[in-house]
C-alpha cells in the first residue's frame, strides 16, 4: 500500500512473445474486498493466458478477459457496477486494435450484460462509420447484434446498493463534499492489454463509472486515447478519476512516450497528479497498465492500492492487490 498521490510503479520484462497485463481498478481497496479482487484477477489472467497459448488474437484476448471481469462481480464493471445518484447502473467500455488503428466504444449502457462485447462489435472493420454508440440506442444495437441484455435492476448488486444508501444517508454529493480520495470512493474499472503471437497489440477497458454521479456523465473509459489506446508499438488501459484521465490523454500519451514503459507510465501518472487538481484540491490520481511490442511493460499508480496481474509466455507473472 502507498500514500495517496505518491507514484508507484511495477515493471514487466521485455520480450516479444504473448503477454498480458490486467487491472481491476486503483483506489484504497478495503481488506474485505481483497480476496474477491484476487479471485477475479486470477480468473481473468488464467483465461487470457490460455487464449494466448492457443494462439488467439490480442483483440479476442482483451475482449474475453474484460468480459470475464465484467461477469465476476468484484469490480466496478458489468454486474457489480457502482450506482448513479438515482440508484441505476450506467456502463461504458472501449477497445482498440493496434494493428488496424481502429477502436469500438459504448457509453451509458443500462441493459447490455457485456459492454465490452458491444464495443468489440463496433470495432469491426465493416462498421467503420460507426465506432462509438451511447444510451438506449446502444442497448438496442446490442440486441440487434444478438448480445444478452437484462433490465437495469439485474445489474444492481447488494454491495453497491448498500454503498449507495450510505452515501445518500450522509447526503454527500460526489462532486462537491465527498472527500474524493477517501477509501469509500471505489474506482474498480477493469482493463486488459495484450500482445499476441504475431506481436499485435490490443487494449480494452470497461467501467460502471463513479459512484453517486449525475446520470448521463461519461468518463474516460469509452474515449480512445483516454481510458484505452493501442497502436503497433504498445497498448494501455487506465483507471481512476475519468475527467482527469481524459484531460491528460493518459493512455495515448503513455503508449507514445518514447521512454521505457516504466518511465513512461510513471511520468504520465505523475504528470496527471501534478497538473490536474481533484475536487478536494489535491492532485488527480489513478493508474495505468502499459505493454509494449518489444520493450516489456509496466503498471504505475498514485492511489493507495491497485489490483493488477500479468502473465507472459517467457514465464514472468504477478498478481497483487497492494
Ligand atoms: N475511470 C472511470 C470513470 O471515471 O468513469
Amino acid at each position: 500500500m502507498t500514500r495517496e498521490g505518491s507514484v508507484r510503479c511495477m515493471t514487466f520484462p521485455g520480450g516479444d512473445g504473448p503477454a498480458l497485463i490486467v487491472h481491476g481498478g486503483a483506489w484504497d481497496i478495503p481488506a474485505s474486498e481483497w480476496a474477491a479482487h484476487e479471485d477475479g484477477l486470477h480468473a481473468a489472467r488464467t483465461l487470457g493466458a490460455d487464449l494466448l497459448r492457443q494462439g488467439a488474437a490480442a483483440t479476442d484476448v482483451v475482449t474475453e478477459v474484460v468480459a470475464c471481469m465484467e461477469a465476476h462481480g468484484a469490480f466496478d464493471a458489468g454486474r457489480g457496477s457502482v450506482l448513479t445518484h438515482e440508484g441505476n447502473v450506467e456502463m461504458d467500455a472501449g477497445i482498440m486494435c493496434g494493428r488496424r488503428a481502429a477502436y469500438g466504444a459504448a457509453a451509458l449502457l443500462r441493459e447490455t450484460v457485456h459492454p465490452i462485447r458491444l464495443a468489440r462489435h463496433l470495432l469491426e472493420a465493416d462498421r467503420a462509420l460507426l465506432r462509438f454508440a451511447a444510451g438506449p440506442e446502444a442497448d438496442r444495437m446490442a440486441r440487434t447484434f444478438g448480445l444478452r441484455t437484462e433490465p437495469n435492476a439485474w445489474f444492481v448488486c447488494e454491495r453497491e446498493a448498500a454503498r449507495h444508501a450510505e452515501i445518500a444517508r450522509r447526503q454527500t454529493d460526489y462532486h462537491t463534499s465527498q472527500p474524493f480520495h477517501a477509501g469509500a470512493t471505489p474506482r474498480g474499472t477493469v482493463g486488459a492489454v495484450a500482445r499476441d503471437r504475431q506481436g499485435h497489440m490490443a487494449a480494452a477497458t470497461s467501467t460502471g463509472g463513479t459512484p453517486f454521479r449525475p446520470e448521463g456523465r461519461i468518463g474516460d473509459t469509452p474515449l480512445p486515447g483516454c481510458g484505452f489506446f493501442a497502436d503497433r508499438a504498445g497498448a494501455a488501459s487506465a483507471t481512476g478519476w475519468g475527467e482527469a484521465i481524459s484531460a491528460s490523454l493518459l493512455c495515448g500519451r503513455s503508449v507514445m512516450d518514447a521512454r521505457s514503459p516504466a518511465d513512461a507510465a510513471r511520468a504520465q501518472i505523475q504528470d496527471m497528479y501534478d497538473r490536474i487538481p481533484a475536487p478536494d484540491g489535491a492532485g488527480a490520481t489513478g493508474g495505468v497498465i502499459l505493454l509494449t511490442a518489444r520493450a516489456g511493460g509496466a503498471v504505475a499508480w498514485s492511489t493507495p492500492r491497485m489490483a493488477r496481474a500479468a502473465w507472459c509466455a517467457e514465464g514472468a507473472s504477478f498478481l497483487v492487490v497492494d
